[in-house]
Formats: C-alpha cells, structure tokens, sequence
C-alpha cells in the first residue's frame, strides 16, 4: 500500500490515484484559506502567537470554545470547552482512544474494539499496542437496485460480551460512503450504555463540517458517545487537525496522552477556523462549496460507473450516501480484489482492494476480496479514465 502514499505525493506522471482519501482542492473553499492567512498575518500579533507560543496541551481555548457553541447552536447539545480536546488529526485521535479503552489493563484484564460494520475504515486495522485488537460484524446486505446496495446493521450478530471496551463507527462510513441511520446510531447508543462501553462514532465526513453528506442525517452526541471529527476533509489536511467530543473524563485523559506524546499539537488549523466557527461561515463553506463540490464528483462517478460497466455482469454498488469513495462489489467475480488491484496497477490506475477495510471478521473478509474503493477526489478526466479501464479489466476478469 505504499504504493498509494507515493503516487500522490510523488505526482507519478500517467498514474490515475483512484485509491487515496485525499480530500480535493476546491478552488473557492482555497481562496478562504488563503484569505484567512492573510486575515492572520493582519491581526496584531495573531501570526506571532500562531507560530511562536506552545498551545496546552488539550488545545486552544477559544477555538474550543467556538467549536462548542457551534454545536450548541447546530445541534441543541449541552456541550462547552470541557468536553473538547484537539489532537493531531482524526487518525492520532483514534490510536489515543482505542489504546486508551481497549488494549491490556493494569489489573491484567484485556478488552477489544468491536466495529458494529465491517467493512470499516482501514486506518484503524494496525491502531491496537497489542494482538487481536478488534472484533468486526458482517453487516446486512441490501440489495436496493439490480446494481445497487446497502449494508445494514447486523444486530443480530453483534454481541457485546465482556471483553469488549467500546464500539466504533464511522458516519458515513470510509470505505462504503454508508451512512448509518439514526435508528441504527440509536440502537447501537443504546447497546454501548447497557454494557457501560462508549460508542466512537467517526464523524470525519459528518455534519456540521465538513458535511461530506449526499442524504440527510441527523447527528447525535450523548455523555456516552466520543465523537470525532477532523479539519482534513474540510480542506486542510496538512494541518493535522482532529477534535474529540466527549464527557470531560475522556477528554482529561486524551489531554494526558497529548502532554505525554506531543507536548502540544498544531495550531495552525486551529487558528485558521476559529473565526469560521464564531462567525457561522462554516455554514456557508460546507453548504455553498464542499458538499455541492462532492455530490457533483459522486453523482458523475456513478454515472461513469453505469456507462463504462456491462450491466450484464454481477457487479454492485454501495449506496453513495457521503464521503469521497465508492465501494463496489463484484460479486463471484473469478479474482480476488488484490490481483484486480495489481492488474489495475499495470494499466496505471491505483484503487484499494477491499480485504485492507476487513478488520476483525473472517466473513467480511470473503465478503471484501470482492470488493474495492474507488476516491471520486480527483479531476473528472482521472475519475472516468480510471473507471473506464476498471470496467475493462473487471469485464476481463469475469471472462476468465
Ligand atoms: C473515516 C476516517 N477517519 C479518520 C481519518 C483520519 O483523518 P485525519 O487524520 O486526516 O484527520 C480518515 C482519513 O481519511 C478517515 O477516512
């Protein structure tokens, strides 16, 4: 998977990276940027204190602040600076937490993750300091169209026994673009307070922002949910910007690990927003630039998907509900994901093979050796250049 990390920074000449979650350059949401930058550098001593003064180590006050009065307002929750705490991106926030309720205890005791839908983002596969770190669930298949589906929660198959220490979810869902429903979010809220385990919902695509959302969804927080959310998806990766969401205890203990691992974190992406929160631009950027930007990139790549593939093979489409991927099934498809992706490779065209999302259950991992994810992120020339020659050599692989 190297592979995928060098093509985009390296800019390989002739490769279509279909396979990364770099979020787009949007031309008018890097134009706020560049204006906040200049708006920094304007503000008395902004920039100076921006670049010279260490933050705490639970991070800045004031953006804390702002982020919480935004959800106040947005969502009605009792939340205020306490139940924030930055951390160096959406992925750093996950290896704080998931070491911090799973993993071995003092007393000995050992505890898992257990992820309610597999396939499941596949940063989190290699998080946990020790060996079977998580437990997965097979979700439900919903076949929606002759070529589309869903998955639903498999809540018959989600058992949450004593070694489980919390539950984890992305909303909407890296790789599938899912996005589970309020139903389901519920029952699962519900599950993790019965057994006093703490549902991690992984908002990095969610509302408010960046809203990376194509349906309506109603978020929800409560003591018992850790949310999380990134300023990467937003625009603004190279900040390294994640922010939990959770009762004051959690976010002591992430302030702990902040101070023990990093001292402090950046404050660039902090200082960047802040002012966008307060002033309820946030709004604008997300519902004027991002989602349109996203909904336009998925709709096409559907439709490239529909023109490009023989309808008459078995191949499936998850419902494209939020994110920046779609996830496709080839369903009794003759090889594996993983020589699709090599074959893929050859004709310059990089994707992901779907096992790499399969954390924790054997079933899902026959399931996503048919599967791949495929970014729309990049510029339309790539996307339907890479999707023509994926349903070239899937119709080739099918043949064979
Ligand atoms: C579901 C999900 N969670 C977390 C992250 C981590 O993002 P970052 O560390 O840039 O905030 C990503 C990045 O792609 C993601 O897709």
């Amino acid at each position: 998977m190297d592979d995928l990390g060098h093509a985009l920074a390296e800019g390989g000449a002739g490769i279509r990276m279909l396979g990364g979650g770099n979020p787009a350059l949007i031309p008018e949401v890097n134009a706020i940027w560049r204006r906040r930058m200049h708006e920094i550098l304007d503000e008395g001593d902004r920039f100076d204190r921006m670049m010279t003064v260490y933050d705490p180590p639970k991070g800045n006050h004031r953006f804390a602040l702002a982020m919480a009065a935004h959800l106040q307002r947005e969502y009605g929750w009792d939340v205020g600076a306490n139940h924030i705490a930055i951390t160096s991106g959406g992925q750093a926030a996950f290896f704080y937490l998931f070491n911090l309720l799973a993993g071995e205890f003092a007393g000995g005791g050992r505890k898992r993750v257990l992820l309610p839908v597999v396939p499941e983002y596949i940063g989190y596969a290699n998080q946990g300091l020790g060996p079977d770190f998580f437990s997965g669930v097979m979700p439900g298949i919903e076949h929606t169209a002759p070529h589309a589906f869903k998955y639903r929660v498999n809540f018959d198959g989600l058992k949450i026994t004593d070694d489980i220490g919390a539950l984890c979810v992305s909303r909407p869902t890296n790789p599938s673009g899912n996005v589970l429903t309020y139903d389901e979010v519920a029952h699962l809220d519900g599950l993790a307070r019965e057994a006093e385990v703490p549902l991690l919902i992984d908002n990095a695509y969610g509302a408010p922002f960046p809203g990376i959302l194509f349906t309506k969804i109603q978020p929800i927080w409560n003591e018992n949910i850790i949310l999380t959310f990134s300023l990467s998806k937003l625009g603004l990766p190279g900040t390294r910007t994640g922010i939990i969401v959770a009762r004051p205890e959690i976010i002591r203990a992430i302030t702990s690990m902040n101070a023990i691992i990093g001292l402090a974190n950046g404050t660039i992406g902090q200082a960047m927003v802040t002012p966008l929160l307060e002033s309820g631009e946030i709004r604008s950027i997300v519902a004027d630039h991002v989602r349109p930007f996203y909904e336009r990139k998925a709709i096409n790549a559907r439709r490239w998907i529909a023109q490009y593939f023989d309808a008459g093979l078995d191949y499936h489409v998850h419902a494209s509900e939020g994110a920046l991927f779609l996830w496709l099934w080839f369903r009794g498809m003759p090889i594996t994901a993983a020589e699709l992706y090599e074959r893929l490779k050859n004709r310059g065209v990089l994707i992901v093979p779907g096992h790499y999302f399969a954390i924790g259950s054997a079933e899902a991992e026959r399931h996503a050796s048919e599967c791949i994810r495929l970014s729309f992120a990049m510029d339309d020339a790539t996307v339907e250049e890479g999707i023509a020659i994926l349903a070239d050599e899937v119709a080739k692989a099918y043949a064979e």
